[in-house]
């Protein structure tokens, strides 16, 4: 891990290794060593780093129009909302754009709060909802309420009477390394919550934008939310998230306006290449690709946990979010760091590894990994 100050404020341990190039699934050092980034960043280059259609987007908008504040509106703004509407299911909708996920859930969080006069925020224990302000996990955040995951006994017991959203995140990739909700639990307690007219947000900036094998998480279940919050891979590295809403929400703001200035919102540049991020995965099928190979990914993944059921002790995963949990009593932290010196990006805590390449990564990479994965576990 880096020593030195090299001006950064060090918020995160990194290695000292400088990173000059991105392509595809692979990251190059300075010392041209490549990596298979099997995090996509942190878990945004769903279509590869540096996709040369997005390059060519980022140049056309560069020289066009990158923002032009608030007294115009811009096509890429109204196109890309009709895009996530289409894919969301919601007909006469609305969105706004702004640059990340935290923003986007605190904006979600804020019109729910908005729409229905109350205050408190239910989550799914383990969820990650936002790095500051109403959506931060944190004790002084008095208005997070929290429902124990899968816990269908507690869905009855909430006083529902004070919440403005049931704010659904239906794959953790960062609290407790990836875990699926169980369907009956979504669907339960998003009865429950709606029945007490509590706005359903589905906070998809993880688990959206095809990362599980659908374009949202939510998806999976026969659940329809009020909101829908994307970021990460929207902008395919560029931070640019949204809100939809849906057509009711839409007209509220006709009824009861809700006004919020800030300087990044509905920029032309961000929605330009979301757009463009949205052709790629329809015309690539990256959606079947990411269900397709997710499934190859886990049998690997399987196969490694079957031959070291000794030092393993679960594999999970949906689509490309996959995760091998190792026992107590074997310190994967050396397995980690052996698995990054030969060239892989993977995402390691609480004795457990995290895989969310893009979702273009190759079975041939996926094979390599596994292989020096399995070779280290017969060390
Ligand atoms: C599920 C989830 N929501 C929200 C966020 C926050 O997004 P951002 O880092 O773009 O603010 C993250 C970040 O990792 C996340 O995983």
């Amino acid at each position: 891990m880096k020593q030195m100050n090299d001006g950064i404020i060090p918020f995160y341990s990194s290695s000292e290794k400088v990173i000059v190039r991105s392509k595809d699934c692979y990251q190059y050092d300075s010392e041209g060593k490549k990596y298979i980034d099997f995090e996509s960043g942190v878990w945004c280059t769903n279509i590869g780093h540096c996709n040369d259609r997005i390059a060519k987007v980022v140049a056309k908008q560069a020289v066009e129009s990158v923002h032009h504040g608030y007294r115009f509106r811009n096509r890429y703004a109204e196109e890309l909302s009709a895009e996530l509407q289409r894919l969301i299911g919601f007909r006469q909708g609305s969105s706004v754009f702004l640059s990340s996920g935290s923003e986007a859930v605190n904006m979600a969080i804020t019109l729910s709060r908005h729409l229905t006069g109350r205050t408190k925020i239910l989550k799914i224990d383990n969820s990650f909802l936002s790095s500051y302000g109403f959506g931060r996990i944190s004790k002084d955040n008095g208005s997070l309420m929290t429902i124990a995951f899968n816990n269908l006994n507690d869905i009855a017991h909430i006083d529902y009477t004070e919440i403005a959203a049931l704010v659904l995140e239906v794959g953790g990739a960062s609290v407790e390394m990836v875990q699926f909700p169980g369907s009956e639990f979504i669907t339960q307690l998003t009865a429950q919550a709606k029945k007490n007219k509590c706005v359903i947000v589905a906070e998809e900036v993880t688990t959206g934008i095809g990362r599980l094998g659908k374009w949202f998480g939510f998806q999976q279940y026969n659940i329809t939310p009020d909101i829908v919050v994307t970021g990460k891979a929207l902008g395919n590295g560029f931070p640019v998230s949204a809100v939809t809403v849906s057509s009711d929400i839409a007209e509220s703001f006709n009824r009861t306006p809700f006004g919020y200035a800030q300087s990044h919102q509905n920029d032309p540049f961000g929605c330009a290449i979301g757009l463009e991020v949205i052709k790629i995965i329809e015309e690539e099928e990256l959606i079947a690709r990411a269900d397709t190979v997710g499934r190859y990914f886990k049998e690997q993944l399987e196969q490694v946990w079957n031959k070291h059921t000794d030092k393993v002790k679960e594999v999970r995963a949906c689509g490309l979010m996959l995760a091998l949990e190792l026992k107590e009593s074997f310190d994967g932290k050396q397995l980690s760091d052996s698995l990054f010196e030969k060239g892989n990006v993977i995402g390691f805590k609480l004795n457990t590894l995290r895989f969310m390449p893009p979702l273009t990564i190759k079975t041939s990479d996926i094979d390599k990994m596994v292989a020096q994965l399995d070779d280290l576990l017969t060390d």
